[in-house]
């Protein structure tokens, strides 16, 4: 039977709301959360979203959490006897934050990624060793049902042992050029999408072969967002923003979305905070193409690549074993289409040709195992409840009733898996800037 605890939470952008409703009993059920996790404090450098989830939170019937400045956040765990508390803020905050959550005596969860980079990682590991209490980073993609399944096909032994792992991941010019309009963009604030958006990946497949990445070496580079490729392109003036304009595909329309708006457009008059800048800014310094080759402990090659512009959503992954191959291949987003607007249609099956578009991509997900001397097998995967790919509700069950032993899939991560997960783009980052492979162990990452 889980304990009782008190939750605190950083930072009340779009993805604290998953742990926010949870605790308010409307992503999980009441029976979930009831009388094991409490959301009794909070803090974010904006007041306007603090108030916009405390009305949401109070609307449950829920007591709104006690507000704290971000400075007072040792004085919020002790007053308020946190035992754990939630960090939801941009990434380069992150290490502060459990640093002193930890040293204040709070467990933390904390969002991916872990941090951004190597020093980081050591300081988190120093405060653990020091204090004793614990760092967990939440891995949702782990939980999805089809990465789930392949988890399954490979530890059932059915391709054998793993060699290598050939992983592409596609970003559409909708949500990949999402990383490109606000803090994301910058290295110093992400790490970058090695970081930002890789360490997903990174962690399914040290996950997913169970193996611990060793070498890194990578190549990428800024190729189609950001003002030079723009001029290249010949783009033409480009709007500070994308709320307000017209006739633009890649603007976003903070005012055309009642959760936009009054999550951010209505909230910047605190912060100067804009979620809506051009893509095709000046000054952007994070990549839109990466490859990366990575060895692993267990002798098994990944070759990876990411790329944020491509015209559809989605991710194909083969694994080699030495008796057959497992082969993923999910479509998130078949299209971007533009509507009459000249914006683009977010849900492709609300555009007129979505019909014409489905039939050559169509939303969805095939898993095939194909042994040696036998023919190709469809492996079905269960239907998945919750958001990304059905991953959260589980996540948030484990998460909250402190479940350690998820077996025989394995998919709560502990501190080591999040260090792990950052750690090849971290080697990557250094790579792309050396030109040369880089060892994970020389980064001292204290796992
Ligand atoms: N697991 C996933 O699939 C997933 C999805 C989205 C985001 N995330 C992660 O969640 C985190 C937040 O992302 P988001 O998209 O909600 O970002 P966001 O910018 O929308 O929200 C961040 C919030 O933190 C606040 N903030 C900024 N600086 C702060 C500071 N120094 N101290 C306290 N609060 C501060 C902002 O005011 C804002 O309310 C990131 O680490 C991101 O990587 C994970």
């Amino acid at each position: 039977m889980a304990q009782h605890e008190r939750y605190a939470l950083i930072g009340t952008g779009s993805r604290a709301g998953m742990y926010i409703s949870a605790m308010s009993g409307t992503v999980l059920g009441a029976e979930h959360v009831d009388g094991i996790a409490d959301l009794v404090a909070w803090c974010d450098v904006n007041p306007g979203r603090l108030d916009v989830y405390e009305r949401e939170v109070v609307e449950t019937g829920h007591p709104g959490p006690v507000r704290y400045g971000v400075d007072d956040l040792e004085r919020m765990i002790s007053e308020e006897r946190i035992d754990r508390v939630v960090i939801t803020t941009p990434d380069f905050t992150h290490a502060e934050y459990v640093v002193r959550a930890l040293r204040a005596g709070a467990d933390v969860v904390v969002e991916k990624p872990l941090t951004i980079d190597a020093e980081s990682v050591r300081r988190i590991g120093e405060a653990i060793a020091e204090t004793g209490r614990e760092v967990i980073t939440t891995f949702n993609y782990r939980y999805s049902p089809r990465n789930s399944t392949l988890r399954q096909v490979i530890a059932d032994g059915r391709i054998g042992r793993v060699t290598s792992v050939h992983f592409e991941w596609a970003l559409d010019t909708v949500h990949g050029a999402d990383y490109f309009r606000r803090w994301h963009r910058q290295k110093e604030n992400s790490g970058g999408l090695f970081i930002h958006k890789a360490s997903h990946h990174f962690d399914l497949v040290n996950w997913w072969i169970q193996a611990v990445p060793v070498r890194v070496f990578a190549s990428g580079g800024l190729r189609f967002y950001g003002a030079e490729n723009a001029e290249a392109r010949g783009l033409g003036d480009r709007p500070e923003r994308g709320t307000g304009t017209s006739g633009d595909p890649f603007a976003l329309d903070l005012a055309g979305d009642p959760r936009m708006k009054e999550l951010y457009l209505d909230q910047e008059h605190h912060d100067g905070y804009l979620r809506d800048r051009d893509v095709f800014d000046a000054g952007i310094t994070i990549e839109d193409n990466l490859a990366a080759l990575v060895d692993y402990d267990s002798g098994a090659t990944l070759s990876y690549s990411l790329n944020a512009h491509a015209p559809w959503e989605g991710y194909r992954v083969t694994v080699n074993g030495t008796e057959g191959r497992a082969e993923l291949e999910v479509v998130e987003r078949g299209a971007v289409l533009i509507g009459e607007d000249g914006r683009v249609v977010v849900d492709p099956s609300m555009h007129p040709d979505a019909s014409v578009v489905d039939e050559v991509r169509p939303h969805s997900e095939r898993l095939v195992v194909q042994r040696h001397w036998e023919g190709a097998e469809v492996v079905p995967v269960p239907e998945g409840i919750g958001s990304h790919g059905g991953g959260d509700a589980y996540l948030l069950d484990h998460l909250f009733r402190r479940v350690t032993d998820d077996a025989p899939l394995g998919r709560v991560a502990g501190y080591a898996d999040g260090v792990r997960a950052v750690s090849v783009g971290i080697a990557g980052n250094r790579s792309l800037e050396t030109g040369q492979p880089v060892l994970i162990r020389d980064l001292e990452l204290g796992i």
